[in-house]
Protein backbone atom coordinates (compact mmCIF):
# COMPACT_ATOMS: atom_id res chain seq x y z
CA UNK A 1 0.00 0.00 0.00
CA UNK A 2 0.93 3.52 -0.34
CA UNK A 3 0.82 5.14 3.02
CA UNK A 4 0.52 8.61 4.08
CA UNK A 5 2.06 8.35 8.03
CA UNK A 6 1.22 11.42 9.94
CA UNK A 7 3.53 12.68 12.55
CA UNK A 8 5.70 9.45 11.11
CA UNK A 9 9.02 10.88 12.53
CA UNK A 10 7.87 11.04 16.08
CA UNK A 11 8.71 7.73 18.97
CA UNK A 12 5.71 5.31 17.67
CA UNK A 13 5.63 6.76 13.61
CA UNK A 14 9.41 5.59 13.55
CA UNK A 15 8.75 2.01 14.61
CA UNK A 16 6.05 2.00 12.80
CA UNK A 17 7.98 3.16 9.87
CA UNK A 18 10.15 0.20 10.02
CA UNK A 19 7.43 -2.46 10.23
CA UNK A 20 5.63 -0.71 7.61
CA UNK A 21 8.73 -1.41 5.14
CA UNK A 22 9.21 -4.83 6.58
CA UNK A 23 5.86 -5.59 5.25
CA UNK A 24 6.51 -4.24 1.80
CA UNK A 25 4.40 -0.97 2.31
CA UNK A 26 5.33 2.87 0.62
CA UNK A 27 5.92 5.67 3.09
CA UNK A 28 5.63 9.53 2.86
CA UNK A 29 5.68 11.30 6.38
CA UNK A 30 3.82 14.46 7.12
CA UNK A 31 5.35 16.03 10.00
CA UNK A 32 5.77 19.54 11.49
CA UNK A 33 8.60 18.33 13.50
CA UNK A 34 7.68 20.58 16.62
CA UNK A 35 8.09 17.31 19.07
CA UNK A 36 10.35 15.00 16.89
CA UNK A 37 14.01 15.02 14.40
CA UNK A 38 14.74 14.21 10.98
CA UNK A 39 17.47 12.45 12.47
CA UNK A 40 14.42 9.26 13.27
CA UNK A 41 14.20 8.66 9.61
CA UNK A 42 17.89 8.55 8.62
CA UNK A 43 17.91 5.87 11.50
CA UNK A 44 14.82 4.82 9.73
CA UNK A 45 17.06 4.19 6.67
CA UNK A 46 19.96 2.58 8.19
CA UNK A 47 18.02 -0.44 9.72
CA UNK A 48 15.28 -0.82 6.43
CA UNK A 49 17.88 0.32 3.53
CA UNK A 50 15.23 2.81 2.39
CA UNK A 51 13.72 5.99 3.76
CA UNK A 52 10.66 7.47 4.25
CA UNK A 53 10.02 10.76 1.93
CA UNK A 54 9.25 13.33 4.62
CA UNK A 55 7.33 16.60 4.13
CA UNK A 56 7.66 18.90 6.74
CA UNK A 57 4.53 20.35 7.14
CA UNK A 58 1.25 21.00 9.69
CA UNK A 59 -1.62 18.52 9.24
CA UNK A 60 -3.74 21.66 9.94
CA UNK A 61 -2.12 23.87 6.65
CA UNK A 62 -5.10 23.29 4.11
CA UNK A 63 -2.73 24.45 1.49
CA UNK A 64 0.38 21.93 2.46
CA UNK A 65 -1.95 18.62 3.30
CA UNK A 66 -4.12 19.33 -0.27
CA UNK A 67 -1.06 19.67 -2.39
CA UNK A 68 0.46 16.54 -1.08
CA UNK A 69 -2.68 14.57 -2.09
CA UNK A 70 -3.01 16.57 -5.34
CA UNK A 71 0.47 15.39 -6.04
CA UNK A 72 0.41 11.72 -4.17
CA UNK A 73 -2.22 8.79 -4.02
CA UNK A 74 -2.73 7.17 -1.23
CA UNK A 75 -4.05 3.89 0.22
CA UNK A 76 -4.52 4.62 3.67
CA UNK A 77 -3.52 6.92 6.32
CA UNK A 78 -2.07 6.34 9.94
CA UNK A 79 -2.81 9.42 11.79
CA UNK A 80 0.02 9.54 14.84
CA UNK A 81 0.63 13.36 14.37
CA UNK A 82 -0.75 15.51 17.88
CA UNK A 83 0.35 16.50 21.10
CA UNK A 84 0.33 14.09 23.61
CA UNK A 85 1.43 15.21 27.37
CA UNK A 86 -1.60 14.75 29.82
CA UNK A 87 -0.03 17.84 32.27
CA UNK A 88 0.73 20.28 29.74
CA UNK A 89 -2.86 19.55 28.36
CA UNK A 90 -3.78 21.07 31.10
CA UNK A 91 -1.48 24.01 31.06
CA UNK A 92 -2.44 25.05 27.31
CA UNK A 93 -6.15 23.42 26.69
CA UNK A 94 -6.45 25.61 23.72
CA UNK A 95 -2.90 24.62 21.82
CA UNK A 96 -4.27 20.74 21.94
CA UNK A 97 -7.45 21.62 21.02
CA UNK A 98 -6.18 23.70 18.04
CA UNK A 99 -3.96 21.23 16.95
CA UNK A 100 -5.24 17.77 17.61
CA UNK A 101 -8.53 18.56 16.84
CA UNK A 102 -8.98 21.46 14.27
CA UNK A 103 -5.79 19.82 13.19
CA UNK A 104 -7.13 16.50 12.36
CA UNK A 105 -10.16 18.03 10.97
CA UNK A 106 -8.39 19.47 8.15
CA UNK A 107 -6.58 16.43 7.46
CA UNK A 108 -10.20 14.46 7.04
CA UNK A 109 -11.78 16.88 5.11
CA UNK A 110 -8.97 16.96 2.19
CA UNK A 111 -8.69 12.89 2.53
CA UNK A 112 -12.18 12.65 2.18
CA UNK A 113 -12.13 15.25 -1.16
CA UNK A 114 -9.07 13.23 -2.38
CA UNK A 115 -10.71 10.13 -2.10
CA UNK A 116 -8.71 8.52 1.18
CA UNK A 117 -10.75 6.54 3.33
CA UNK A 118 -9.19 4.33 4.84
CA UNK A 119 -7.96 5.60 8.38
CA UNK A 120 -5.93 4.17 10.87
CA UNK A 121 -6.18 6.65 13.89
CA UNK A 122 -3.58 6.83 17.50
CA UNK A 123 -6.28 6.72 20.03
CA UNK A 124 -5.11 6.06 23.85
CA UNK A 125 -6.33 4.01 26.92
CA UNK A 126 -6.98 7.22 28.15
CA UNK A 127 -10.44 7.57 26.71
CA UNK A 128 -11.61 4.78 29.38
CA UNK A 129 -10.88 7.66 31.87
CA UNK A 130 -9.71 6.52 35.45
CA UNK A 131 -11.34 2.74 35.58
CA UNK A 132 -13.58 1.47 37.53
CA UNK A 133 -11.24 -2.29 38.78
CA UNK A 134 -14.68 -4.03 37.89
CA UNK A 135 -14.10 -3.19 34.41
CA UNK A 136 -10.58 -4.77 34.19
CA UNK A 137 -9.48 -5.82 32.03
CA UNK A 138 -11.00 -3.15 29.53
CA UNK A 139 -12.99 -4.24 26.86
CA UNK A 140 -13.71 -1.98 24.10
CA UNK A 141 -16.83 -1.13 25.33
CA UNK A 142 -15.77 -0.33 28.58
CA UNK A 143 -17.16 3.36 29.72
CA UNK A 144 -15.40 6.01 28.37
CA UNK A 145 -14.42 9.50 29.89
CA UNK A 146 -11.79 12.52 29.79
CA UNK A 147 -9.97 13.62 32.13
CA UNK A 148 -7.35 16.11 30.81
CA UNK A 149 -7.86 18.30 27.51
CA UNK A 150 -5.82 15.43 25.88
CA UNK A 151 -7.64 13.01 26.75
CA UNK A 152 -10.65 15.34 25.39
CA UNK A 153 -9.01 15.13 22.33
CA UNK A 154 -8.83 11.67 21.83
CA UNK A 155 -12.66 11.44 22.70
CA UNK A 156 -13.85 14.02 20.73
CA UNK A 157 -11.78 12.67 17.41
CA UNK A 158 -13.01 9.35 18.43
CA UNK A 159 -16.64 10.47 18.57
CA UNK A 160 -16.18 12.67 15.49
CA UNK A 161 -14.83 9.40 13.45
CA UNK A 162 -18.16 7.21 14.73
CA UNK A 163 -20.27 9.85 13.43
CA UNK A 164 -18.41 10.38 9.95
CA UNK A 165 -18.64 6.96 9.58
CA UNK A 166 -22.05 6.56 10.27
CA UNK A 167 -22.75 9.24 8.13
CA UNK A 168 -20.72 7.92 4.81
CA UNK A 169 -20.17 4.46 4.02
CA UNK A 170 -17.18 5.18 2.12
CA UNK A 171 -15.04 5.88 5.71
CA UNK A 172 -12.84 2.70 6.96
CA UNK A 173 -11.71 3.95 10.45
CA UNK A 174 -9.33 1.93 12.78
CA UNK A 175 -9.23 3.52 16.22
CA UNK A 176 -6.04 2.25 18.22
CA UNK A 177 -5.93 2.37 21.83
CA UNK A 178 -2.92 2.30 22.46
CA UNK A 179 -2.12 1.26 26.60
CA UNK A 180 1.53 2.15 27.74
CA UNK A 181 4.33 2.10 24.78
CA UNK A 182 7.50 1.34 25.93
CA UNK A 183 10.67 0.48 24.49
CA UNK A 184 12.83 0.42 21.06
CA UNK A 185 13.96 -1.08 18.26
CA UNK A 186 15.86 -3.79 18.75
CA UNK A 187 19.11 -1.84 16.61
CA UNK A 188 19.22 0.51 19.44
CA UNK A 189 18.93 3.33 16.61
CA UNK A 190 15.55 4.66 17.37
CA UNK A 191 13.63 5.07 20.51
CA UNK A 192 11.92 7.75 22.74
CA UNK A 193 13.07 10.90 22.45
CA UNK A 194 11.55 12.94 24.53
CA UNK A 195 12.40 17.23 25.32
CA UNK A 196 13.22 17.84 28.83
CA UNK A 197 12.38 16.00 32.22
CA UNK A 198 9.93 12.77 30.93
CA UNK A 199 6.46 12.78 32.38
CA UNK A 200 6.51 8.98 31.45
CA UNK A 201 7.67 6.47 33.46
CA UNK A 202 10.17 4.55 30.93
CA UNK A 203 12.31 7.00 29.70
CA UNK A 204 12.59 8.36 33.44
CA UNK A 205 13.73 5.53 34.53
CA UNK A 206 16.11 5.31 31.39
CA UNK A 207 17.71 8.82 32.27
CA UNK A 208 17.83 7.35 35.58
CA UNK A 209 20.26 4.96 34.75
CA UNK A 210 22.00 6.78 32.21
CA UNK A 211 23.34 9.59 34.53
CA UNK A 212 21.08 12.62 33.39
CA UNK A 213 18.29 12.61 36.28
CA UNK A 214 19.02 11.47 39.84
CA UNK A 215 16.36 8.99 40.66
CA UNK A 216 13.12 8.08 40.29
CA UNK A 217 10.17 8.63 42.40
CA UNK A 218 7.69 5.68 42.24
CA UNK A 219 4.44 7.66 42.80
CA UNK A 220 2.41 5.85 45.43
CA UNK A 221 3.11 2.35 47.19
CA UNK A 222 -0.47 2.21 49.16
CA UNK A 223 -2.66 1.57 45.87
CA UNK A 224 -5.08 -1.56 46.17
CA UNK A 225 -2.52 -3.73 44.04
CA UNK A 226 -0.52 -6.82 44.87
CA UNK A 227 2.63 -4.76 45.59
CA UNK A 228 1.11 -1.43 46.14
CA UNK A 229 2.49 0.38 43.70
CA UNK A 230 0.28 1.48 40.39
CA UNK A 231 -0.46 -1.00 37.40
CA UNK A 232 -0.27 -0.73 33.59
CA UNK A 233 0.04 -2.65 30.69
CA UNK A 234 3.45 -1.77 29.03
CA UNK A 235 3.50 -2.76 25.14
CA UNK A 236 7.07 -3.09 23.67
CA UNK A 237 6.67 -0.27 20.24
CA UNK A 238 7.74 -2.77 18.47
CA UNK A 239 4.57 -5.24 18.97
CA UNK A 240 2.30 -1.68 18.67
CA UNK A 241 4.00 -0.84 15.16
CA UNK A 242 3.02 -4.59 13.98
CA UNK A 243 -0.14 -4.19 15.38
CA UNK A 244 -0.96 -1.21 12.59
CA UNK A 245 0.35 -3.28 10.15
CA UNK A 246 -1.97 -6.20 11.06
CA UNK A 247 -4.58 -3.31 11.21
CA UNK A 248 -3.55 -1.80 7.81
CA UNK A 249 -4.13 -5.28 5.96
CA UNK A 250 -7.63 -5.61 7.74
CA UNK A 251 -9.04 -1.84 7.03
CA UNK A 252 -9.95 -2.12 4.01
CA UNK A 253 -12.46 -5.17 4.57
CA UNK A 254 -13.96 -3.20 7.96
CA UNK A 255 -16.20 -0.54 6.89
CA UNK A 256 -17.46 1.59 9.62
CA UNK A 257 -15.31 3.07 12.82
CA UNK A 258 -13.93 -0.10 14.28
CA UNK A 259 -11.95 0.69 18.24
CA UNK A 260 -9.51 -1.94 19.49
CA UNK A 261 -7.21 -2.09 22.12
CA UNK A 262 -3.49 -2.72 21.39
CA UNK A 263 -1.77 -4.01 24.48
CA UNK A 264 -0.51 -7.35 26.42
CA UNK A 265 -3.52 -8.05 28.22
CA UNK A 266 -0.96 -8.25 31.28
CA UNK A 267 -1.09 -5.80 34.30
CA UNK A 268 2.62 -4.91 35.34
CA UNK A 269 3.48 -2.88 38.81
CA UNK A 270 6.12 0.10 38.83
CA UNK A 271 8.03 -1.79 41.55
CA UNK A 272 7.80 -4.84 38.86
CA UNK A 273 9.11 -2.83 35.90
CA UNK A 274 11.83 -1.32 37.86
CA UNK A 275 13.00 -4.81 38.85
CA UNK A 276 12.66 -6.14 35.14
CA UNK A 277 14.89 -2.98 34.66
CA UNK A 278 17.40 -3.35 36.97
CA UNK A 279 17.47 -7.63 35.66
CA UNK A 280 18.20 -5.87 32.20
CA UNK A 281 21.17 -3.74 33.16
CA UNK A 282 22.38 -6.20 35.51
CA UNK A 283 22.70 -3.01 38.08
CA UNK A 284 20.14 -1.82 40.95
CA UNK A 285 18.43 1.58 39.76
CA UNK A 286 18.28 4.54 42.20
CA UNK A 287 14.89 4.93 43.55
CA UNK A 288 12.65 5.89 46.78
CA UNK A 289 8.55 5.70 46.86
CA UNK A 290 6.76 9.47 47.02
CA UNK A 291 3.42 10.61 47.17
CA UNK A 292 0.90 9.05 44.39
CA UNK A 293 0.39 11.04 41.48
CA UNK A 294 -2.86 12.78 41.50
CA UNK A 295 -5.21 11.49 38.87
CA UNK A 296 -3.86 8.62 38.29
CA UNK A 297 -5.81 5.30 38.06
CA UNK A 298 -4.56 2.20 40.53
CA UNK A 299 -4.32 0.03 37.45
CA UNK A 300 -5.59 -0.30 33.88
CA UNK A 301 -4.81 -2.81 31.48
CA UNK A 302 -6.43 -4.19 28.07
CA UNK A 303 -8.26 -7.10 27.28
CA UNK A 304 -6.48 -7.77 24.14
CA UNK A 305 -9.09 -10.40 22.33
CA UNK A 306 -10.72 -8.23 20.18
CA UNK A 307 -7.05 -7.06 18.47
CA UNK A 308 -6.47 -11.08 18.35
CA UNK A 309 -9.85 -11.94 16.66
CA UNK A 310 -10.34 -9.31 14.00
CA UNK A 311 -6.63 -8.51 13.39
CA UNK A 312 -4.68 -11.57 14.48
CA UNK A 313 -2.37 -9.95 16.18
CA UNK A 314 -1.00 -10.48 19.55
CA UNK A 315 1.68 -8.33 21.99
CA UNK A 316 5.11 -11.24 21.74
CA UNK A 317 7.61 -9.26 23.60
CA UNK A 318 7.82 -9.43 27.50
CA UNK A 319 8.76 -6.76 30.03
CA UNK A 320 12.75 -7.83 29.93
CA UNK A 321 12.79 -7.29 26.11
CA UNK A 322 11.14 -3.96 26.54
CA UNK A 323 13.78 -3.18 28.92
CA UNK A 324 16.39 -4.64 27.52
CA UNK A 325 15.40 -2.45 24.02
CA UNK A 326 14.76 0.51 26.16
CA UNK A 327 17.96 0.78 27.85
CA UNK A 328 20.04 -0.19 24.41
CA UNK A 329 18.45 2.96 22.96
CA UNK A 330 19.33 5.29 25.97
CA UNK A 331 23.17 3.66 26.50
CA UNK A 332 23.54 4.19 22.61
CA UNK A 333 22.12 7.44 22.27
CA UNK A 334 22.48 9.53 26.46
CA UNK A 335 21.35 12.33 24.52
CA UNK A 336 18.17 11.33 22.51
CA UNK A 337 19.29 11.88 18.62
CA UNK A 338 21.21 15.13 19.40
CA UNK A 339 24.10 13.14 20.02
CA UNK A 340 24.83 9.04 19.94
P1 LIG B 1 5.59 11.85 19.35
O1 LIG B 1 5.46 13.22 19.91
O2 LIG B 1 6.91 11.18 19.43
O3 LIG B 1 5.10 11.83 17.83
C1 LIG B 1 4.11 12.70 17.36
C2 LIG B 1 4.63 13.32 16.08
O4 LIG B 1 3.64 14.18 15.53
C3 LIG B 1 5.89 14.15 16.29
O5 LIG B 1 6.86 13.77 15.33
C4 LIG B 1 5.43 15.58 16.07
O6 LIG B 1 6.45 16.39 15.54
C5 LIG B 1 4.27 15.39 15.12
N1 LIG B 1 3.23 16.42 15.15
C6 LIG B 1 2.57 16.91 16.23
N2 LIG B 1 1.66 17.80 15.86
C7 LIG B 1 1.73 17.90 14.50
C8 LIG B 1 1.03 18.65 13.52
N3 LIG B 1 0.09 19.54 13.85
N4 LIG B 1 1.34 18.47 12.22
C9 LIG B 1 2.31 17.60 11.86
N5 LIG B 1 3.01 16.87 12.74
C10 LIG B 1 2.72 17.01 14.05
O7 LIG B 1 4.47 10.95 20.07
P2 LIG B 1 4.24 9.38 20.02
O8 LIG B 1 4.48 8.84 21.39
O9 LIG B 1 4.91 8.78 18.86
O10 LIG B 1 2.66 9.38 19.82
C11 LIG B 1 2.06 9.25 18.55
C12 LIG B 1 0.55 9.28 18.70
O11 LIG B 1 0.14 8.23 19.58
C13 LIG B 1 0.01 10.57 19.32
O12 LIG B 1 -1.19 10.91 18.66
C14 LIG B 1 -0.25 10.20 20.76
O13 LIG B 1 -1.29 10.97 21.32
C15 LIG B 1 -0.67 8.75 20.62
N6 LIG B 1 -0.44 7.97 21.83
C16 LIG B 1 0.81 7.94 22.40
C17 LIG B 1 1.01 7.22 23.57
C18 LIG B 1 2.35 7.21 24.25
O14 LIG B 1 2.42 6.90 25.45
N7 LIG B 1 3.45 7.50 23.57
C19 LIG B 1 -0.05 6.49 24.13
C20 LIG B 1 -1.29 6.53 23.51
C21 LIG B 1 -1.49 7.27 22.36
C1 LIG C 1 3.01 4.95 34.46
C2 LIG C 1 3.09 4.63 35.92
C3 LIG C 1 2.88 6.52 37.42
C4 LIG C 1 6.62 8.49 36.36
C5 LIG C 1 0.19 8.14 30.25
C6 LIG C 1 -1.00 8.90 29.72
C7 LIG C 1 -1.80 8.02 28.80
C8 LIG C 1 -0.91 7.43 27.70
C9 LIG C 1 0.29 6.75 28.27
C10 LIG C 1 -1.00 8.90 25.81
C11 LIG C 1 2.07 5.40 36.77
C12 LIG C 1 4.23 5.86 37.54
C13 LIG C 1 5.56 7.60 36.41
C14 LIG C 1 7.49 8.59 37.47
C15 LIG C 1 6.21 6.89 38.59
N1 LIG C 1 -0.42 8.45 26.83
N2 LIG C 1 5.35 6.82 37.51
N3 LIG C 1 7.26 7.77 38.54
O1 LIG C 1 0.05 7.81 33.37
O2 LIG C 1 -0.17 5.35 32.82
O3 LIG C 1 -0.27 7.03 31.02
O4 LIG C 1 0.98 7.66 29.15
O5 LIG C 1 -2.09 8.64 25.37
O6 LIG C 1 -2.81 8.81 28.29
O7 LIG C 1 -1.80 9.31 30.83
O8 LIG C 1 1.89 6.59 32.09
O9 LIG C 1 4.33 6.50 32.12
O10 LIG C 1 3.19 8.55 33.09
O11 LIG C 1 3.04 6.38 34.30
O12 LIG C 1 6.04 6.17 39.59
O13 LIG C 1 8.43 9.39 37.50
O14 LIG C 1 4.36 5.03 36.42
O15 LIG C 1 2.38 6.87 38.69
O16 LIG C 1 1.61 4.52 37.74
P1 LIG C 1 0.32 6.72 32.46
P2 LIG C 1 3.18 7.08 32.85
Amino acid sequence: MKLLVTGGAGYIGSHTCVAAFAAGHEITVLDNLCNSSPEALERVERICGKKPRLVVGDIGDRACVRALLDAEKFDATIHFAGLKAVGESVEKPWEYYENNIAGTLVLLDELRRHGVFNFVFSSSATVYGNPDPANLPLREDAPLAALSPYGATKLWLEEMMRAMAKADPRWHFMLLRYFNPVGAHESGLIGEDPGGIPNNLMPYITQVAVGRLKELTIFGRDYPTPDGTCVRDYIHVCDLAEGHVAALAKVADLPGCTAINLGTGCGTSVAQLVASFEKATGRPLPHRYGERRPGDAAACWADATKARELLGWVAKRDCDAMCRDAWRYQSMNPDGYRRG
